[in-house]
């Protein structure tokens, strides 16, 4: 037998072996995808709308009694000691803010019910709190838009931060109280309920990059206890306001932001499959198999079970997915493949990791809200392609595999505050002028409304 040696096969791979080079990920034929065609009729059934969460939009100016505030105080936690200060101050502009959301063709809106704003203090209420929103939600009824309501994105009051926040399981009785007392208020005016917004950031900003507070850094042991006792705050959450009135009609979710981390390189693996257990697998799997295991790969002693509920499925109406992309470790530090073109956030655009996403939860027999999905993209260069394929993504997933999607929130209507990155990241359809408070509709955001048309037009 003549042994037939294709040279430029047995090349190319001596040559990934012996780099060691990861295979490109999966990636669709872009040149021969035409995305024109895609469009989503809006209705009762299938909701367009835009989120945020109000310290990224009010600042501690208006919410004082935030954790955020006497963390954002600290020198060096946010980027260039930057100060929230009153951010796009929606807690005064949300009537014409509510006003663009309406323009861009909406038809929802996904906003947060502040903690710190509503109890500043350990068992008080700030009547004027309550009255507010109460004026928020009913400005949006009055146009049409539909509220979808978090009540934990990230910060809560600094008395629950210096009680020790979600580290202590007894802990979570301050916030299933504070959730029931919104509810009794808003139950009849606000169906779609987010608990709790993505547990797995809060646990790896808090606990294991020191970026949120309280800034523990490898706490992986508190990271996984924190994490836990977040889940079994949903579900308590969850079982409380079911039993209330509104509760049967009430639609609550629990909002994961889905973020793989794959290596490029052999050497790349093991951050990736740290990152990738902490931030999206530790959750997944619990609420497939019941079971959750905080069990972080070459991390010791974080991997006995922690906790146990077969039935966490049911305390969920629907879930809620944040999907931005996924990341690449190349060289021990965030990148991506040769052929990708990064976002300002530590990753590139990857729509179809967005479908893949969408395909993994559909798994769990829920309907699905993307509860959040944008680009950081201060050049506003690579906002329009990320739009249209992402939507494009989402799209196939619903004819592919009949994906129950009932709504699509972009992140977000204007630049706000970005966390630790303070204003410099700008995922805005509006760009802020953080001056004079002027919201200008950019040109790469503009593609949206395309895709979203009444179902009677
Ligand atoms: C999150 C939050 C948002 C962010 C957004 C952009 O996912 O981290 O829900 O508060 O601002 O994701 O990074």
């Amino acid at each position: 037998m003549k042994l037939h040696i294709n040279f430029k096969k047995t090349l190319l791979f001596a040559v990934f072996f012996i780099s060691g080079q990861a295979l490109a990920r999966d990636a669709w034929d872009w040149k021969n995808i035409d995305t024109s065609k895609v469009v989503f009729n809006i209705s009762d059934k299938f909701l367009f709308g835009v989120a945020n969460a109000e310290l990224q939009v009010s600042g501690t100016d208006n919410l004082p009694d935030s954790n955020w505030k006497p963390w954002e105080e600290k020198p060096g936690t946010i980027d260039d000691n930057q100060k929230s200060g009153v951010a796009c101050d929606f807690w005064n502009r949300y009537k014409s803010d509510i006003t663009l959301i309406k323009g861009l063709g909406c038809n929802a809106f996904r906003l947060s019910i502040d903690w710190s704003a509503i109890e500043p203090r350990k068992g008080l209420v700030d009547v004027r709190a309550v009255q507010h929103y109460h004026d928020v939600i009913d400005s949006m009824l009055e146009k049409g838009i539909t509220p979808m309501v978090t009540l934990h994105h990230f910060v809560h009051p600094q008395w629950f931060e210096e009680l020790g926040a979600f580290e202590k399981e007894e802990n979570i009785l301050y916030f299933v109280k504070f959730c029931a007392f919104v509810f009794e208020k808003f139950g009849s005016k606000i169906h779609l309920w987010c608990p709790i917004n993505e547990p797995c950031p809060y646990v790896l900003q808090g606990y294991i990059t020191g970026a949120f507070p309280p800034g523990q850094m490898v706490s992986f042991t508190k990271a996984g206890v924190v994490l836990k006792n977040l889940l079994i705050a949903h579900t308590l959450v969850y079982r409380t306001l079911k039993a209330m009135p509104h509760g049967k009609e009430a639609q609550i979710g629990f909002i994961h932001q889905y973020l793989n981390f794959e290596g490029y390189n052999p050497w790349d693996k093991p951050i990736a499959d740290v990152f990738r257990h902490v931030m999206n697998t530790a959750v997944l799997e619990f609420i497939k198999t019941g079971r959750y295991i905080f069990s972080v790969p070459y991390v010791p002693f974080t991997s006995k079970i922690l906790y146990q509920d077969k039935n966490f499925k049911n305390s969920m109406d629907f879930i809620g997915l944040n999907y931005y992309s996924e990341v690449i470790i190349r060289n021990f530090q965030p990148g991506c493949y040769d052929h990708e073109v990064m976002t300002d956030m530590p990753y590139a655009s990857y729509p179809e990791g967005f479908y893949a996403a969408i395909k993994d939860v559909s798994q769990f027999g829920k309907p699905i809200y993307i509860t959040e999905n944008g680009i950081g993209d201060a050049r506003d260069d690579r906002r329009e392609l990320y739009i249209k394929r992402y939507l494009y993504a989402m799209k196939k997933a619903m004819v592919d595999f009949n994906a129950d999607i009932r709504g699509y929130f972009y992140w977000t209507l204007m630049d706000n505050i970005e966390w630790e990155h303070g204003t410099n990241q700008k995922f805005g359809l509006y760009q802020t002028d953080f001056v004079t408070q002027q919201r200008t509709l950019r040109e790469g955001a503009k593609c949206i409304k395309q895709f979203f048309k009444p179902l009677t037009a």
